[in-house]
């Protein structure tokens, strides 16, 4: 929050919170936090309560992630010579030519946040993108960013969980996901429902959060890691990058290409970077320890005088864990946010 003039200040806490009232608040981030492992929780909890768990968490995460992120809400390893926002485009740009999106088709974007990669996609290929999404706050926002941009009608939005998406069979003529698929309580019944919505032949691909195969569940650090993860993202787990392309294929897709964006020699700025409590730029300065800081002392004041509401620091905690937990993921290389894949409808399902 540091570096925000008066009317950033207010224009963050306006929609901070999203649907949840102020005086909820803290009753809210306490239901989340105890369905968490770190706080005695368990995944039978997580997933039997996945729509609340999320829309809090969203409701909650949403003003800092646009704060801190801009609006696309998901990560990139960075080539040489790129900037943290270049990066990003790129990697919806290779989304968008793997699946060779072209005006006139229909895409959905599942999970779609306020919309970043949806506005970007739409205008970069002139398809027609539909964002899915189950929270409300966050269509809202993204319905007022299309009109600030005067976005054209090729970007929509859904308001749906992407669990029971509401379009016909064989209506669809792409779909992609940028990190949103590993909230789904049931990554196969997820798959198996797009399946149902994509015409024959056509194709899904994404990004989505992983445990790569440097990973060792007997290992209690490791453990600990991937809980605070679950615990700071709202994940009801967090599946191995081989029970991942299990899930697609048991849903009946054919996979195309898996590949962890993360582990590529081309690498030259890792996606965790970002997250390095040690870091410290001016080229992105709102992602780096001295502006948490200052964010942090900055919410206790405003929480003190009631500006804020009783549990905004609540939140503040929870995301920094999440911060941490999720460098600490990257950096031990047991776990990546930007696992692709490509996978195809069969074009006759027989086959
Ligand atoms: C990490 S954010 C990514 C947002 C977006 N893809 C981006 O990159 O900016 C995950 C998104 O998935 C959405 N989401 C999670 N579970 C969902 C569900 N069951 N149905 C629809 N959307 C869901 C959340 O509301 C959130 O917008």
């Amino acid at each position: 929050m540091v570096f925000l003039l008066p009317q950033e200040i207010f224009s963050f806490l306006r929609s901070f919170g999203g649907s949840i009232a102020p005086s909820n608040l803290e009753n809210a981030v306490t239901f989340y936090e105890d369905l968490h492992s770190v706080n005695g929780g368990t995944e039978v909890q997580r997933k039997e309560n996945y729509t609340n768990m999320i829309n809090i968490y969203y409701d909650v995460a949403t003003s800092f992630y646009e704060y801190g992120w801009c609006q696309s809400f998901h990560f990139s390893s960075r080539l040489y010579n790129e900037t943290f926002h270049e990066s990003i485009k790129r990697h919806e740009h290779y989304v968008a030519l793997r699946l060779g999106l072209k005006p006139g088709m229909k895409v959905l974007d599942l999970g779609c946040g306020i919309g970043g990669p949806l506005r970007e996609i739409a205008a970069f290929s002139g398809a027609t993108v539909i964002g899915v999404n189950n929270n409300e706050s966050q269509i809202k926002r993204g319905t007022v960013l299309n009109k600030q941009y005067g976005v054209a009608e090729n970007c929509q939005f859904l308001k749906a969980d992407f669990m029971k998406i509401p379009v016909p069979d064989n209506s669809i003529d792409a779909a992609y996901n940028m990190e949103s698929c590993c909230h789904a309580p049931d990554l196969v019944a997820l798959y198996k429902e797009l399946y149902r919505v994509l015409k024959p032949g056509q194709c899904v691909a994404g990004y989505d959060w992983c445990m790569t195969k440097e990973y060792d569940p007997n290992d209690q650090y490791h453990n600990k890691v991937k809980d605070e993860i679950e615990f700071g993202n709202s994940l009801p787990t967090i599946r191995s990058t081989t029970e991942y392309i299990q899930a697609i294929k048991a849903a009946g897709f054919r996979v195309l290409m898996e590949e962890d964006m993360a582990d590529k020699p081309d690498v030259h700025i890792p996606w965790y970077d970002s997250l390095n409590p040690n870091r410290l730029s001016l080229d992105g300065f709102r992602r780096t320890w001295l502006a948490r800081l200052v964010g942090r002392q900055m919410l206790k004041v405003l929480e003190f005088t009631r500006i804020a509401p009783k549990g905004s620091i609540e939140v503040n905690e929870l995301l920094e864990r999440s911060g941490n937990g999720l460098y600490e993921g990257g950096r031990l290389r047991i776990f990546t946010p930007i696992f692709f894949y490509l996978a195809q409808k069969p074009h006759n399902e027989n086959i």
